[in-house]
């Protein structure tokens, strides 16, 4: 039962465990409804704690016996937890308990997906397994035998037994009870091997239900090329003889990286060019790759307590994009990470669910498996590793995996091995990981007598509980252009570490203009007072290919905010100079597409917001309809040559050539269709021979009020295929007209097909119904009551993933008073549902700004 009060748990109050642990043996009996956990633990006490409070974690538990060091016990037991009175030696725990995992719902701990068993901990679902000191910096070596009558019987670590009806398994690499895992099912392998570089020769398999064979090939070849990657970048090897992938349908995040046997969302795995895009095939690549990168990162060094969640996943996410710069193309890679950062974690940093990087307090932590601790977490290794350059950044990461193998880390240690290698003191840099909200950084320019100055200004807004703001170290890179378009100073990293600094740049034979921020070089907000004439001198001329991306989007979204707020036509400069840039092949087919980008609704919404204005939704979104058909139009002659150069010849490949081909292509089928009602869209669908052509297709007829028939076909085609079926259900919803959209979600949750209860079919409606922006913030209130009424009631059965989606109402504050009030509403009734989840109440109290 949940406690009345929701307790906060606070960094500042850390202190180790009072034991350790030399072993841990469990023992599976495999029961749907009465799974027997035997465990079997070494505990000594800890010499460096003072508290030795015996307190095992553990809930939805049915304590079956105990005992220490062979004697009976019995401890007293909470829905938390129990204590003991133990020994002031060494000593040996066992107990077993009882547990359900064919009605665990909330796909934590030990549950059931289609028949197979599968486990989940992070962050704290070992608790719902057995008793234990369920804490990061609580390491064991573990041995897990399984009883059980399914075939394939996985756990962590090497297999070290096996008979008819069990299977034992010994991880010999300590590791904190988050990254347990144990999986039980009839599953096919799809099998490959590797040798690392040092001559372990280490078997893959990639586990899938039957039928799923064929859409493994991929995800292998990725954690190949992630393997190898790994040993010639950082110089980390594997250290297991096996490396296990097992795929699931019911999961609540991307994928987890359990030592040695890593568990996957099916749909951050499985992929064939029949079923999957071709940015499917980008995002598997990366997640096979970041779930591997853990072993090093996360695994052999892991983090001292959840506040330290950063450490693990802001370098590891760091470490994939890096991975996926390397693979495809590194521009695209970064413009990618921009825009998503722009679209999730600045609503998140200026909103009422801002947090640091590094949070001090929480009641949940799976609340804080954020964009924020992620993203922009990754971030901020960036900037540290541009402050230092790529040469101290190896150093030190060295010094890291030798320094702190086989330790539970904080913040502290990791920015210690780089003062270590460079002498550079990071006291203000750590500002990065406790302060919330985006600095917005402001630009001035000066010119006299050959010198050009430019001076940057840095403020951060208020965040709830950060009132006052300190300077930040940003890294600002910046490069100056002739007035043909020359470098005349090539890329320099200037570092603001006070609220304002002047720079200047001297013996300049006229005055340059300056490409500022380079490569994004820092997650800030620009706000640089660049003319229209210099934004479109810089997208035809800026040699960083950010940059120039950047000032493409910002002409676009100055020209929107005319649009919206004066009713202004479309921007010559934005539309000649988009032209052009398409009509230069000898750019990347991947970039011109990005080009063809414009700003989020949900982006200017903020934008307005920010400048004073109340943002219309509608408004916004014909604002965008405007300048969609007016570009289509604009670039008319120009559609049939991007759909030649856009033709790829030969088999489908994923590959970033012949992907950033077809987003070209599509990006000029959307115009096209704006055009043409539909006709060719109707031509590629039937002529598709890949999902990538498919979906984007039927996405352009539905956007022109088409496709009935292609729809129909489409489930007709693929109501076999899970994931598939997930785009379909997902499609209708983002392609909606505003109007229509509540009530298409609506339709679409009394689809026989809508299974509620698996978190990809859930999201694949709702969180298509939240990232409709007008269609979402209807007038009626009619997508805020679905959204709430579906939330409440998932929040009983999957808490977590209930939780995630209460952030759609985080912007709430940004709207009229009409729209607020209906928000505020639908947050009340969700806050004031009986029993409701504490993932959730923390959710919606912190939304709410209680
Ligand atoms: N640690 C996982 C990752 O980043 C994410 C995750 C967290 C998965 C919690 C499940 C539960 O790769
Ligand atoms: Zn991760």
């Amino acid at each position: 039962m949940r406690d009345a009060a929701p307790t906060t748990i606070f960094l500042k109050d850390y202190t180790p465990f009072g034991y350790l642990l030399d072993s841990v043996h469990l023992t599976f009996d495999l029961s749907a409804h009465a799974t027997r956990v035997t465990s079997r633990i070494a505990f000594r006490p800890n010499p460096d704690a003072t508290d030795r409070t015996f307190f095992l974690h553990g809930e939805d538990l049915n304590l079956i016996r105990a005992s220490i060091n062979g004697t009976e016990v019995s401890p007293d037991v909470t829905g938390k937890g129990l204590t003991a009175d133990v020994p002031d030696a060494p000593f040996l725990w066992e107990a077993q308990v009882e547990i359900d995992p064919g009605n665990n719902t909330a796909l934590e701990g030990l549950y059931m997906s289609n028949g197979m068993y599968c486990t989940q901990c992070e962050a704290e679902g070992f608790r719902k397994i057995t008793y234990y000191p369920d804490r990061p910096d609580v390491m064991s070596t573990f041995t897990v035998r399984i009883n059980g009558d399914l075939p394939v019987l996985l756990s962590n670590g090497n297999p070290s037994g096996k008979g008819e009806g069990w299977a034992e398994w010994t991880d010999p690499w300590p590791k904190p009870a988050y990254l347990f895992a144990l999986v039980a099912g009839d599953l096919v392998a799809h099998p490959d091997r590797f040798t690392t570089r040092s001559g372990r020769d280490v078997a893959l398999n990639l586990w899938v239900r039957p039928g799923d064979e064929g859409k493994c090939a991929f995800g292998m070849e990725a954690l190949k090329k992630s393997m190898k990657w790994d040993e010639d970048v950082y110089g980390r090897e594997y250290d297991l003889d096996v490396f296990n992938i097992v795929a699931v349908d019911d999961f609540n995040m991307g994928a987890m990286e359990n030592k040695g046997l890593n568990i996957f969302n099916s749909s951050a795995v499985l992929a064939s060019p029949e079923t999957s895009t071709d940015a499917n095939f980008e995002r598997i690549e990366a997640i096979i790759a970041h779930e591997y990168f853990h072993n090093w990162t996360g695994n052999r060094i892991t983090c001292r307590d959840w506040f330290q969640l950063c450490l693990k996943e802001g370098l590891t996410v760091f470490r994939d994009a890096q991975f996926t710069s390397d693979m495809r193309s590194a521009p695209v890679k970064r413009i990618h990470d921009a825009i998503d950062l722009r679209a999730r974690q600045f609503p998140e940093d200026n909103g009422p669910l801002s947090h640091p990087v590094r949070p001090e307090s929480f009641q949940e932590i799976n609340n804080f498996y954020t964009a924020t601790v992620y993203e922009k977490g990754a971030e901020v290794i960036g900037m540290l590793k541009r402050l230092v350059g790529d040469e101290a950044y190896a150093k030190a990461l060295d010094l890291y995996f030798d320094r702190h193998d086989g330790q539970a880390c904080t913040i502290e240690d990791w920015l210690k091995v780089f003062e270590d290698t460079t002498g550079r003191d990071l006291t203000q840099f750590k500002r990065w990981y406790s302060q919330s909200g985006t600095p917005r950084l402001t630009v001035s320019e000066d010119w006299a007598d050959g010198t050009f100055t430019l001076t940057l200004k840095q403020r951060t807004d208020p965040t709830p509980g950060q009132a006052e703001k300190l300077p930040q170290v940003i890294p600002v890179a910046v490069g100056l252009l002739g007035p043909n378009g020359d470098e005349v100073r090539a890329t320099e990293v200037l570092e603001l570490t006070e609220a304002e600094q002047s720079f200047q740049f001297t013996a300049l034979a006229t005055r340059p203009t300056a490409s500022i921020l380079r490569e994004f070089s820092a997650p800030v907000i620009l706000e640089h007072d660049h003319s229209s004439a210099e934004r479109a001198f810089l997208l035809a001329h800026d040699t960083d290919p950010f940059n120039r991306w950047q000032a493409g989007r910002s002409l676009a979204q100055d020209t929107l905010l005319r649009m919206i707020l004066d009713e202004a036509t479309p921007d010559a400069d934005y539309l000649n100079g988009l032209q052009a840039v398409l009509r230069d092949d000898t750019l990347d087919p991947a970039y011109r597409a990005l080009m063809l980008g414009l700003p989020t609704q949900s982006e200017l919404a903020a934008a307005l917001h920010e400048r004073g204005h109340t943002p219309d939704p509608m408004a916004i979104w014909s604002a965008v309809e405007t300048l969609r058909q007016a570009t289509a139009q604009h670039v008319q002659d120009l559609l049939p040559r991007l759909h030649s150069e856009a033709l790829v010849d030969g088999p489908y490949s994923p590959d970033a050539q012949q992907s950033g081909k077809r987003a070209l292509g599509s990006a000029a089928l959307a115009l096209t269709s704006r055009l043409d009602g539909g006709a060719m869209a109707a031509t590629v669908y039937a002529n598709a021979d890949n999902m990538t052509l498919q979906l984007t297709a039927l996405s352009y007829l539905l956007r022109a009020r088409k496709g009935e028939v292609q729809l129909a076909a489409f489930y007709d085609q693929w109501q076999h295929d899970r994931l598939v079926m997930d785009k379909w259900f997902g499609l209708q919803v983002t392609m909606a007209a505003p109007e229509a959209t509540p009530e298409t979600a609506k339709a679409l949750t009394g689809h026989p097909d809508f299974n509620w209860k698996n978190p990809n079919r859930f999201r694949a409606v709702m969180g298509a119904l939240a990232m409709n922006h007008a269609g979402f913030h209807q007038p009626d209130g009619a997508g805020y009551s679905l959204l709430a009424g579906w939330l409440i009631r998932l929040d009983p059965v999957n808490p977590q993933t209930t939780a995630r989606m209460c952030s759609a109402f985080q912007t709430w504050k940004r709207y009229d008073t009409g729209r607020q009030d209906q928000m505020r509403t639908q947050l009340s009734r969700i806050a004031e549902t009986p029993n409701l989840s504490r993932d959730t109440t923390e959710m919606v109290s912190r939304i709410l700004g209680a």
